[in-house]
């Protein structure tokens, strides 16, 4: 069957989403395809913290009436090493910017019903197999859905499918460089029934290992601990958990409440980038092009920022016939990217435990830490890149 759209969009995550909605409201047809079905993409659990340049797009795009009144906003992080505690103030480092904690899938909950609210077209399970055509002015996706083969044919095709999609496939191999870290080590995040223990995120290092606080709602948590790669959820009972977390978070006067869990999944940790973005008709966006360990918390927004440049190149050229900004794109997203894999990076090194403790490099570490309280400079740095510059 044959369908043809202007902008042909591959992936219903929050890149492909908020895609979709900035170019209907500049009068811009596209269809979105996803592999998945709407109840799984809209339960897969991932990111949970919003930078303010996120929070401020949902809301451009009318779709943070629940943001609104569920998100809540943070102004600082604690930040502990070995028991340690430090808290980095973000309004006063920042000039007021701060971070709203709002669960991904709650992000594509509302953006996946704006789509639909605006007629939008989303194909759920649709599985996009080949790209042809993207040196030429008509490009076609060939997707199956439902056990039939179709082709949608466009003038652009968004490669919104994530780091396992076929966008990047499709990008030929002489346009870009690959950048690529596997990290020894995993998270274990799990989703638990109790009540925050902190009004605000902490993130651990301990010599057992990194281990993260964070939330979803003032009755449900969110907390990750350093894993080693080839362990298994199975390893893990609930009590196991609980304590291990207790001892890494641990700081004087401060306990950990726990509760029954919900979730469990164990996520490797990788840094991954290309420095090429795009090729004739053919754009990445997200973490199609670009993955970062989540110790900064930066992926989702990523994804956003890149669509923000995609969104305004497209528009540029749908109205003025004009194709600096396409042209300019990959340049344009790659100054904020190498941003923040320099920032997930330098969380990941601080917080994890790599060396012996005792041995050079975790001294490097803890005096890493340690100039975070001793220099109002080197907090700024880091709650400047944690909330995320408003420009770049
Ligand atoms: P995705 O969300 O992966 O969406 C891609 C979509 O494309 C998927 O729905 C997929 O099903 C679909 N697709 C793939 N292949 C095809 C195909 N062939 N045909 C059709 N559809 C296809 N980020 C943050 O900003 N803050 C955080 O706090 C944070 N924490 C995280 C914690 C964890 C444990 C993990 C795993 C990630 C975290 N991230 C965080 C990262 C964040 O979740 C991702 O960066 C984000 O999902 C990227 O969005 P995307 O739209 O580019 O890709
Ligand atoms: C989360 O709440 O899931 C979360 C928060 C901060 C991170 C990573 C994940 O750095």
């Amino acid at each position: 069957m044959k369908h043809s759209t202007k902008v042909g969009i591959i992936g219903a995550g929050p890149a492909g989403l908020t895609l979709a909605l900035l170019l209907q409201r500049k009068g811009i047809d596209c269809i979105i395809l996803e592999n998945r079905s709407r109840q799984y993409v809209e339960s897969r659990v991932r990111a949970g913290l919003l930078e303010q340049n996120t929070v401020d797009l949902i809301r451009e795009l009318g779709a943070s009436e629940r943001l609104d009144k569920e998100g809540l906003e943070h102004h600082g992080v604690y930040l502990s090493f070995n028991g340690v505690r430090h808290r980095v103030p973000f309004k006063e480092l920042t000039g007021g910017r701060c971070i709203t904690i709002y669960g991904q899938q709650e992000v594509v909950k509302d953006l996946i019903q704006a789509n639909l609210d605006r007629g939008i077209e989303i194909v759920f399970e649709a599985h996009a197999k080949h790209i042809e055509g993207i040196e030429t002015e008509s490009p076609s996706i060939f997707y199956q859905h439902n056990g039939e083969e179709h082709e949608l044919t466009c003038d652009f095709v968004a490669g919104c499918d994530g780091y396992h999609g076929i966008g990047r496939q499709h990008l030929p191999k002489e346009t870009y460089n690959e950048f690529r870290i596997e990290y020894p080590f995993s998270w274990l995040g799990i989703l638990a029934n109790v009540a925050p223990s902190s009004d605000e995120l902490i993130y651990a290092y301990h010599e057992r290992g990194f281990a993260l606080h964070s939330l979803r709602s003032e009755t449900v948590s969110r907390l990750y601990i350093q894993v080693e790669n080839d362990d298994t959820v199975d390893n893990w009972p609930d009590e196991k958990i609980w304590e291990e977390l207790s001892i890494r978070l641990g700081a004087e006067g401060w306990s950990l409440q726990s509760g029954p869990i919900f979730e469990k999944s164990i996520t490797p940790m990788r840094s991954f980038m290309i420095d090429n973005m795009q090729y004739g008709r053919l754009f990445l966006a997200g973490d199609a092009a670009h993955i970062v360990p989540p110790t900064g918390g930066k992926g989702l927004n990523l994804a956003v920022a890149d669509i923000r440049f995609l969104a305004s190149a497209l528009t540029n050229w749908y109205d003025n016939q004009d194709d600096s900004l396409l042209q300019s794109y990959s340049q344009d997203c790659l100054r904020r990217i190498w941003r923040a894999q320099d920032f997930s990076n330098f969380m990941t090194y601080l917080f994890h435990k790599q060396a012996a403790h005792g041995s050079f490099e975790n001294l490097l570490q803890k005096s890493k830490f340690d100039y975070i309280s001793l220099s109002k400079a080197q907090a700024t740095t880091i709650a400047e890149n944690y909330v995320g510059l408003k420009e770049i």
